[in-house]
Formats: structure tokens, C-alpha cells, sequence
């Protein structure tokens, strides 16, 4: 992938915070927000979803997934040239384990950013789960 210029990832950013506010999170307070450079090189967003049977909660990644496979029918492998996560929670938010699962499957070549412990980090995706379960 090629590099980003800082104003991509800015826009990114803004876009993430646009989708947080949107969150449906009356259980755990926390809204999260995601936005997704996709291979088409639209943004694709979405905001974490709760429910009263709290195990049906799905996070603002998956939505966000999904809302981008919804338009990009080609590159699914790569869809995902960069994800922004952002959140309201103090301190880090980084991506679950089952978000993990669900970028690695769409992010081939891609880059992540979300809240580490000294501010905004950025990794490969593929650094986000080594080992990644594939059936390619
Ligand atoms: N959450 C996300 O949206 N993404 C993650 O990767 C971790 C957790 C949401 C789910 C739930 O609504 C809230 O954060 C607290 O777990």
C-alpha cells in the first residue's frame, strides 16, 4: 500500500469521531467509532451496536466491515487500506480479539490505528493477529 498523507489519516480520524457519536451504547457507556479507507478508496464507517441480551453487542469494526462489503464487491481480501478506531473510553482501546479475527480476513496489506497506551498507534494488520486462522 502506498503511504498516506497525513490529511488521508486526518480525514480518517474525523470520520471515526463522526461514527462515534452515532453508537448504541446505553449498557457500557463506551462509543466507539470506526472508519475504513476501503480498496475503492472510499470511507466506510460504523459505530458499535449494543443490546439489552448483551452477547449480541457488535463492535464498530464489524460494522464498519460490513457497511464497506456492502459497496466493494472486488478486492474483498484488501478491502480494508487502513482502519481509524477511536473511542470515548480513557486510556487504550484496542481491538478485540473477535474484531481481530474479522480485519485480518479483509485487511491483507493494510494498516491499523487506534488508541494504545501513549496515544495513537499504528501497526500493520497483519501485526494485529500473527498466526491469523485463514483457509487460504
Ligand atoms: N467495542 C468495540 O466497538 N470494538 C472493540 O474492538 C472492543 C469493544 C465495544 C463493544 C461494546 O459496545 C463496548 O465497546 C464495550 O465493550
Amino acid at each position: 500500500m502506498a503511504k498516506l498523507p497525513k490529511s488521508a489519516i486526518q480525514t480518517l480520524r474525523d470520520e471515526a469521531l463522526r461514527a462515534a457519536k452515532q453508537a448504541y451504547a446505553p449498557y457500557s457507556g463506551i462509543h466507539v467509532g470506526a472508519a475504513i479507507l476501503a480498496s475503492d478508496e472510499n470511507i466506510y464507517t460504523g459505530c458499535n451496536v449494543e443490546n439489552a441480551s448483551y452477547g449480541l453487542t457488535v463492535c464498530a469494526e464489524r460494522n464498519a466491515i460490513a457497511n464497506a462489503l456492502l459497496r466493494v464487491s472486488t478486492e474483498r481480501a484488501s478491502l480494508i487500506q487502513a482502519i481509524y478506531v477511536v473511542s470515548d473510553k480513557e486510556g487504550a482501546t484496542p481491538p478485540c480479539g473477535a474484531c481481530r479475527q474479522v480485519i485480518s480476513e479483509f485487511g491483507h496489506g493494510g494498516l491499523i490505528f487506534f488508541p494504545g497506551k501513549r496515544g495513537i498507534k499504528k501497526i500493520k494488520i497483519e501485526e494485529l493477529l500473527p498466526e491469523a486462522f485463514s483457509l487460504s
